[in-house]
């Protein structure tokens, strides 16, 4: 009997053609990530939203870093459709910093949608950029706010974190990607078949903490589960990996054990902006670069001290550089002095003069061969 099936009919073709144009992008050999229209290019590495960390000020650093996305801190969806202060400061972004996401988290249905309006108006709203993407936090474990059902306390609602997802991807125009973690607990890991159910609901990317809630920042990110969804053969958004990323290493390992489309660094930024520079580097060409030395540490903590004076004046500018100032010098022998200065003084003609203080008295012996390496 002669098959029935054509195997270069018009249905084959037009099914050829499908795959074609379904096909992962690829730029000179190289494949690259896209969360919608916005292009991430390969392997990209991106700064984890960290409340009270990643502001206007410490993401600039990144950036020049080779951050190659990076979000606001998260805002409560409540807060902003109060129009408190806080939650309003926290959408003003920076041309520069495209592209950037702006995170918003709840539990509320209807406030959530209104928030995700208003971040995707912020522009108009607070100036500046804006957002290029709307991301939901569905992966904050602490208790204020996971026991009330909001950040990490929607895995134990799965059903509700799916509509929300669904009703605030029909309230914008912009891309919306969430923010997770495995599940609850050790017995609730649910994100193979969560990660699924968002996609349908129609997120353009999703990122996943290895840890449950129950373990907030405890043991170890366990990435084979990420690796699990990554292989899950129904996902054709971008996996975003997160969760103990400390070295170039491990962010070799990420991409090439768990396939995972870009990886999310959080807390190895902290004094260490440079992170994304020595990745980036070492994926390019397998080399390690030489530590950064202490007076380019100098010249960074200078930089990033003048931007937050401008950006918050210089009572807040300063107060909110004090947890970034001293992380930037961890490990120099006798420092306590110093870093107690760094953390107390007010006037910004003294700290500068500290940190030029720093810069001779720890600074001589440094490599010569590491500086201008980091671009300082
Ligand atoms: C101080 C701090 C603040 C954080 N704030 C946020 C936040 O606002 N939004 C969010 O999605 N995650 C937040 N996180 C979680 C991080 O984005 C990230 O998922 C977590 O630190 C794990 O990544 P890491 O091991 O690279 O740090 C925060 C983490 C820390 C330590």
């Amino acid at each position: 009997m002669k098959s029935k099936i054509k195997i270069f009919g018009p249905e084959t073709k037009f099914y050829a053609a499908f795959l074609y144009f379904c096909r992962p992008a690829k730029t000179a050999g190289r494949f690259y990530m896209k969360i919608g229209n916005i292009d991430l290019g390969d392997k990209p590495l991106l700064l984890a939203p960290m409340e009270d960390v990643t502001d206007a000020s410490f993401r600039f650093i990144c950036k020049e870093f080779g951050a190659d996305m990076m979000y606001t801190e998260f805002i409560s969806s409540d807060g902003l459709i109060r129009d408190a202060r806080k939650s309003l400061e926290k959408l003003v972004t920076y041309d520069y910093e495209a592209p950037i996401g702006i995170q918003i988290y709840g539990n509320i249905p209807e406030a959530m949608t209104d928030a995700a309006v208003m971040a995707e108006k912020a522009a108009e709203i607070a100036g500046g950029h804006g957002a290029d993407l709307v991301d939901i936090n569905f992966g904050c474990p602490v208790n204020k706010i996971a026991r009330r059902g909001a950040g990490s306390g929607m895995m134990r609602e799965p059903d509700k974190m799916v509509e929300i997802t669904r009703r605030v991807v029909e309230a914008v125009k912009l891309p919306v990607t969430v923010k997770t973690r495995l599940g609850w607990d050790e017995d609730s890991k649910i994100i193979v078949e969560l990660a699924e159910r968002l996609q349908d609901a129609g997120i353009q990317a999703l990122t996943i903490h290895g840890r449950t809630r129950c373990q907030m920042y405890t043991g170890e990110a366990d990435w084979t589960l990420i690796g699990k969804v990554k292989e899950n053969p129904r996902m054709r958004i971008p996996i975003i990996g997160n969760g103990d990323i400390n070295s170039p290493e491990k962010a070799k390992e990420a991409f090439g054990r768990y396939g995972v489309d870009g990886i999310m660094i959080g807390r190895a930024t902290y004094g260490h902006p440079w992170i994304f520079k020595e990745i980036r580097h070492y994926l390019d060409t397998g080399e390690l670069l030489p530590q950064m030395c202490v007076r380019d540490r100098v010249e960074l903590a200078r930089r990033h001290l003048a931007k937050s004076i401008e950006i918050k004046g210089e009572r807040v500018g300063i107060l909110e550089m004090r947890r970034h100032l001293s992380c930037y010098f961890k490990g120099l022998p006798d420092f306590k002095e110093t870093r107690l200065k760094l953390v107390t003084l007010n006037d910004p003609a003294e700290l500068f003069r500290t940190l030029g203080e720093i810069a001779v008295r720890w600074g001589d012996g440094d490599a010569p061969e590491a500086g201008n390496i980091y671009g300082l």
